[in-house]
């Protein structure tokens, strides 16, 4: 049987109950070597993300170090979101301790060490503020060619979450993402425009409960929680954000993907932070982003269960 090409990838991220499915999503892929987890502040402080990124890395027997990244944002004050992920960050079923050091390279370092070391293009997955990401590009400009793609969750073409105009990765830290989106680095951008049409319903991740291996049972209880916010908040499925920025990635064809220029609003009292898109050419920028704007509800929660069945037998 032929080899299947390894594609390098760095997690990104501030789980966060949607972060943490989406790192599920891609531990099961073959094709994806992941070669490090990074840390930035966001659905909760540094200090807790790091500690759910190392106890999911030890729930998904990840042999990878996890890295400490930025605790607040280039520019201003850490806006975190513990309505959504609870006191933890990730509050809901219990998880292994960790079971590797903190890596002693900060996130960016140990991004760039990743970028310089392997022979593939990596391919980047954030799915939390972009602080990392545009930190390691205004240090290492010189590793941008080593970078295959940036696979991000974050922004909204039509519509913020965090304020009317705003989504709450781009919030948190607007001057990142717009120093990502100069950047002139591919990227993938998973909006709202997509993400609140990735509804997951409760009949949805009992499918997922009903697998009863040890994985399968976490992120059902992750998706108890989640929904317990989104809730009440008047959605009548889980808006499962950050899987996402994974699935885009190995099953495009279930999803709807547009080639704009996005641009990224940093002042003004109501739409800082707001992901702005020219679809009509109006600026004669050539597009910067590949948009994914609509999905296959039903064969992206079809795929999350196929890929939480992969764990049968999995000792935790
Ligand atoms: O707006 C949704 C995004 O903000 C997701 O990444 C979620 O985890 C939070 O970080
Ligand atoms: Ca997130």
């Amino acid at each position: 049987m032929s080899e299947i090409k390894k594609r390098p990838i760095i997690l990104d991220g501030d789980p966060g109950h949607d972060d943490a499915i989406g790192w599920v999503l891609a531990a099961t892929i073959p094709e994806f070597e992941i070669k490090a987890i990074t840390t930035v502040a966001g659905n909760q402080t540094l200090e807790k993300v790091t500690y759910n990124a190392r106890r999911i890395a030890a729930l998904l027997h990840l042999d990878i170090e996890v890295a400490k990244g930025r605790n607040k944002p280039l520019c201003g004050d850490l806006i975190i979101a513990p309505n959504f992920h609870g006191e933890t960050g990730l509050d809901g079923p219990a998880l292994p301790e960790p079971d590797h050091e903190l890596s002693k390279l900060s996130a960016i370092e140990k991004m760039a060490e990743v970028l310089r070391e392997s022979e593939e293009k990596v391919t980047i997955i954030t799915t939390g503020a972009q602080t990392n990401v545009a930190a390691l590009l205004l240090a290492h400009p010189e590793l941008k060619e080593k970078i295959a793609l940036i696979s991000t969750m974050g922004g909204g073409l039509r519509n913020g979450n965090w304020t009317s105009g705003a989504e709450f990765n781009i919030l948190v830290d607007p001057e990142a993402a717009y120093t990502v989106y100069h950047s002139g680095v591919p990227l993938q951008m998973c909006g709202l425009d997509v993400t609140e049409k990735a509804l997951v319903y409760p009949e949805d991740w009992e499918r997922i409960r009903a697998l009863h291996n040890p994985i399968a049972e976490v992120v059902a209880g992750w998706f108890d929680f989640f929904f317990i916010h989104v809730k009440s908040l008047g959605w009548a499925g889980a808006t499962t954000h950050d899987p996402c920025a994974v699935m885009s990635l190995i099953h495009p064809e279930i999803f709807d993907i547009r080639d704009y220029y996005v641009d990224i609003e940093l002042s003004g009292n109501y739409c800082r932070g707001a992901t702005v898109a020219d679809y009509n050419n109006r600026t004669g920028n050539a597009p910067n982003c590949r948009c994914v704007m609509d999905l296959d509800r039903e064969k992206f929660v079809d795929y999350l269960v196929e890929a939480c069945a992969k764990f049968e037998g999995w000792e935790v």
